[in-house]
């Protein structure tokens, strides 16, 4: 591992090696009005959530480091006491790349990106029309980073006061994630588009831990970290179930090569046990892997068992 202290680095360097590492961020699109009415709309990946009684996000515009120049998304929400987060989806990114650009504060970037504004109900700032999730949102505390040593950050605390939500990104009640289509910023100019999306449910109650695995399975070379993960993730070490597993009479497989490769552990299994090498340890292995790839952690369990 290579140590870098940010001391170390120029302020460019610094910025680049945060942000490759802090990734990838969600990007709030941050609309305010200045006293004089006037409209802006701009890109920030310091953003996140970090309550949800009430709603807390927190936004971090910078400070520029060579003119010291304030952004005036901050000098806006810090006059008025308000903004709006318009969250970006694939469909808006160019666009919003657009209202990235340094335009002077009296320059409405919603024209200059192209994009509609959508009356907010509680706060003056629009939103933008064409986003499938927007929050508006009020002001509750700007914190200075570290001003006290030339530091360039914000962090402003806001607090949602109403969400704005899609009927088309809604399905059965709930915010569905390939529909929102949302895009994250990575280092440098790197972006990620959400259509690589996996579920594992966080445990709900102590979980074994990898700690607790019998040493056979915890120094697999077959099984992965994610593999390891999935077993440890259970409330107690499953027994053998004598009735694991169960083939109907007619049930008929390939090879355990063949049937591994075309994605069906539980014909691996039979084809194994129908050539009496549920003693082969590798094999197992190659089998529970399977399991847990289409998230049966029991039947992958029963087959490690099977030692
Ligand atoms: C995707 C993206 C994310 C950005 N995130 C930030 C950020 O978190 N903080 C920041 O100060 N500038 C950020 N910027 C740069 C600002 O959007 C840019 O300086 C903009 O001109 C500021 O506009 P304003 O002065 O109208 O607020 C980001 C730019 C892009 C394209």
């Amino acid at each position: 591992m290579k140590t870098i202290l940010p001391a170390d680095l120029s302020h460019r360097d610094r910025h680049q090696l945060l942000l490759s590492g802090v990734a990838p961020r969600p990007i709030a699109f941050v609309g305010s009005v200045d006293v004089h009415g006037v409209a802006n709309l701009s890109p920030y990946s310091f953003f996140n959530a970090f309550a949800s009684n009430p709603p807390i996000v927190a936004l971090g515009p910078a400070i520029a480091a060579k003119t010291g120049q304030t952004k005036d998304t901050w000098r806006n929400i810090m006059d008025t006491g308000e903004c709006t987060i318009s969250m970006v989806s694939y469909a808006m990114v160019q666009q919003m790349n657009v209202a990235a650009a340094p335009y002077p504060a009296d320059v409405d970037e919603f024209n200059k990106a192209g994009f509609s504004k959508a009356a907010s109900q509680l706060v003056q700032a629009p939103y933008v029309a064409e986003s499938p999730y927007a929050m508006e949102c009020r002001l509750m505390q700007n914190i200075e980073l570290r001003r006290d040593i030339g530091g360039n950050g914000n962090l402003m605390l806001l607090e949602v006061v109403a969400f704005h939500v899609s009927e088309s990104v809604i399905v059965d009640g709930m915010v569905d994630p390939g529909k929102m289509d949302l895009v994250g910023r990575m280092g440098y100019n790197h972006y990620t588009r959400t259509t690589d999306r996996f579920q594992t449910s966080q445990p709900t109650v102590p979980s074994i831990g990898v700690d607790a695995l019998p040493d056979h399975i915890r120094s697999s070379d077959i099984l992965t970290g994610n593999d390891l993960g999935r077993l440890a993730a259970v409330a107690v070490i499953p027994s053998l179930d004598g009735s694991f597993p169960d083939f109907d009479v007619a049930y008929r497989a390939d090879s355990v090569s063949i049937e591994l490769a075309s994605g069906n552990p539980m014909g691996a299994l039979y084809a194994m046990l129908q050539q009496g090498q549920q003693h082969d340890r590798a094999l197992r292995h190659h089998i529970a892997r399977a399991f847990l790839q289409q998230n049966d952690v029991e039947s992958a369990w029963q087959t490690l068992l099977l030692e």
